[in-house]
């Protein structure tokens, strides 16, 4: 429960906003967009926050204008910190890799009871803040939400909008939701390339992280980390549900992660056998079959570059650089379409869909970080604290807009899954 006093402190602060780490890629995609959807209104006070203050003017006058206030923190420097996350309802960070940067930060809200969301899918970084923050946050009413970008917010939310239409529809909730992926387009950051580099250095130097990497159940309560579900796939396999191919799904290790945390933390509403994948479809036939073999062998070839191999050193040469990502042309052509197929108790079956009008890892992306900022700072969220997943965090408010505003589609159909 959030304090009385503190709500009211919380309230009179001077911004309801800070993007942090609005002087990287995907920051100040973030501000701008804040800027062109919200300025001219003043709905919200907001400001960008970053290391640089040459830098920040530099970014702010390309993408808002001096209106926009500007707030220096360094990830290393807990004073400024502290003063950042005094002066504002909700810090939206875009600094990372966020193992690195982000416990400081996350430590700080907690103490301020500032509310918090960020880009994370450090699997083995949100299991420490779980075991650091969760209790503390939990008995103060702060909100410390992980992974509102593309990982995780269309997987727990569209199992969370298929659990509310299943139950408001046929009095039944699912058992078993499989994901697929029937299509998507889009390219890495050189932030994200960066902060996987960094996990892979981690692994390397502590084996825990892969064994938090690799249970299914790794994001759940203590004492409740176990359940009917397995390994995410591994291999290239025939998919009767969706009628092709299937593939390993790259974000399918986080993602699940978080919807199980969710069915855990709302004190289990999807069952607790109830099952969840993620994986990619490449289609039926030969075509289907060869399209999943050489994607996922080319994903395999990319993700076992170990750090100081020549491989890696050959990618790391390719590969973008921090403050580097698509052009807004790749942003603006990119998209995805999600498939949710269901298996109700009663045994009937529904599909849903999920979409989104950009690519997934940053204009899509940093229109849901930026609407979960705003759904944190100023809507009738569910009134609870601790290190949370969107859904639980922000439930209906969050699916409300991300359709109206983030550009998402949610939709339901009752049936078998038909192309
Ligand atoms: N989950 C998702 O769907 C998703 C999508 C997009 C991005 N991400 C994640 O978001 C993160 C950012 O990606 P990006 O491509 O935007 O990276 P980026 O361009 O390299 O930006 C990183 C930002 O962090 C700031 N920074 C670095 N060290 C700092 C410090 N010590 N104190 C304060 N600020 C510091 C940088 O400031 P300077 O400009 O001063 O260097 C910059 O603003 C990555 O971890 C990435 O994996 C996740």
């Amino acid at each position: 429960m959030r304090l009385q006093n503190t709500e009211t402190m919380n309230d009179n602060r001077e911004f309801d906003i800070i993007v942090w780490g609005a002087t990287g890629y995907t920051g100040r995609l973030v501000a701008e967009y804040l800027f062109n959807t919200y300025a001219a209104n003043k709905s919200i006070k907001w400001a960008m926050g970053g290391r640089n203050q040459s830098k920040l003017e530099k970014v702010r006058a390309a993408v808002a204008d001096e209106t926009i206030p500007l707030v220096i923190a360094d990830s290393h420097d807990e004073e400024s910190l502290n003063a950042m996350v005094q002066r504002t309802r909700v810090i939206c960070t875009t600094v990372g890799p966020y193992g690195k940067y982000g416990d400081k930060l996350v430590a700080a809200c907690v103490t301020n009871q500032t509310d918090y969301c960020d880009l994370t899918g450090e699997v083995a970084w949100m299991r420490r803040m779980i075991d650091q923050q969760h209790e503390a946050a939990s008995a103060n009413g702060t909100k410390i939400v992980h992974t509102c970008g593309f990982d995780s917010i269309p997987s727990d939310m569209g199992v969370f909008f298929m659990q509310k239409e299943a139950k408001a529809r046929t009095g039944h909730r699912a058992k078993q939701i499989k994901m697929r992926v029937r299509a998507f387009a889009g390219a890495f950051s050189g932030g994200t390339y960066g902060t996987g580099t960094y996990w892979m250095e981690e692994a390397a130097k502590d084996k825990s992280v892969i064994d938090i990497e690799l249970d299914p159940y790794g994001l759940n309560p203590v004492g409740e980390q176990g359940g009917p579900d397995e390994r995410d796939l591994q291999s290239v396999v025939y998919d009767k549900a969706s009628k092709s191919w299937i593939y390993p799904f790259i974000m399918a290790g986080i993602n699940t992660r978080v919807v199980r945390r969710s069915n855990a933390l709302g004190g289990y509403p999807y069952g607790k056998d109830f099952r969840y994948d993620e994986a990619s479809m490449s289609g039926d036939g030969f075509v289907g079959r060869m399209k999943g073999i050489l994607t996922a062998a080319a994903f395999g070839i990319f993700t076992s570059a170990k750090p100081g191999s020549l491989m890696k050193k050959g990618l790391d040469r390719l590969m973008p650089k921090p403050g580097e990502g698509p052009s807004k042309e790749k942003r603006e052509a990119g998209y995805y379409d999600l498939r949710f197929i269901a298996t109700l108790e009663d045994g009937s079956s529904a599909v849903g869909k999920v979409t989104g009008d950009m690519d997934p890892g940053y204009g899509s992306t940093s229109k849901m970080i930026a609407e979960s900022a705003i759904c944190l700072a100023k809507d009738e969220t569910p009134n609870i604290g601790g290190v949370l997943t969107p859904s639980i965090a922000m439930g209906e408010a969050l699916l409300e807009r991300l359709q109206e505003n983030a550009g998402l589609t949610f939709s339901y159909q009752e049936g078998e899954f038909s192309g």
